[in-house]
């Protein structure tokens, strides 16, 4: 079954707690968390004190929190103690994937799952070494660092092929996809084989107004049920 994590960067700050609530009435079972430090990507978001809040917002939901910064695993015991269900770095970020995927689950105390996100640029070769140390892939459909952006199609291309590797898999892994996603968008990801699709502007704006209800109605529509 394919799941929809809205990105809570797209979401009204001033009204985020009734704003979750409403989510988590609809269904949404994960919730995408965005956080830019300003020099992995041209922009800063938000930290572990959001983080921390949202967890107090929701205990059902999984928190994902995307971590596009240059040092995940210095933060990473902030955010496992903030609530943290996974944690997703980047792979720019290393050299030695595997290495920096057992450190953080060894500095989350083993606590949390770990996914790794690849740019539209980067390659995904060697990604079968992941396989039972990383749950999640998250293909980026856009550059990091905003929301309310062009989703790139090319990125299809790696969806496609880590679920094709997936269907001998022992561990397969969640193939998620992030960025640009909407009605027209989400079909195309799913056919691809994306399971966990994140939407942000698509889920909480509506004609660039925000939206604090008929949640339901928008993730049935992103997700064609
Ligand atoms: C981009 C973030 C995305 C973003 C998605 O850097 O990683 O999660 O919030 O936003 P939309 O769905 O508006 O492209
Ligand atoms: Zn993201």
């Amino acid at each position: 079954m394919v799941k929809l994590a809205p990105s809570i960067l797209s979401a009204d700050f001033n009204r985020l707690g009734e704003t979750l609530s409403a989510v988590e009435k609809a269904g949404i079972m994960i919730l995408h968390l965005d956080v830019m430090d300003g020099h992995f990507v041209p922009n800063i978001s938000f930290g572990p004190l959001i983080v921390e809040a949202v967890r107090r917002a929701t205990s059902r939901m999984h928190l994902n929190v995307h971590l596009m910064i240059r040092d995940p695993l210095l933060y990473t015991p902030q955010f496992y103690k903030a609530g943290a269900d996974s944690i997703i770095f980047h792979r720019e970020v290393t050299t030695d994937p595997v290495e920096l995927a057992g450190a953080i689950q060894s500095e989350a105390n083993y606590r949390v799952k770990v996914g790794i996100s690849y740019n539209p640029e980067t390659p995904i070769d060697g990604f079968e070494q992941l396989e039972g140390i990383c749950s999640e892939i998250l293909v980026m459909s856009v550059h990091p660092g905003f929301g309310g952006q062009q989703f790139i199609p090319e990125t299809l291309t790696k969806v496609k092929k880590i679920a094709e590797y997936n269907k001998a898999a022992k561990e397969p892994f969640i193939i998620s996809i992030d960025g640009g996603i909407n009605p027209r968008t989400a079909p195309l990801a799913i056919a691809a084989g994306a399971q966990v699709i994140v939407a942000g502007n698509a889920f909480f704006k509506d004609q660039g107004e925000y939206r604090y209800d008929h949640f339901n109605e928008i993730a049935n529509t992103l997700l064609g049920s």
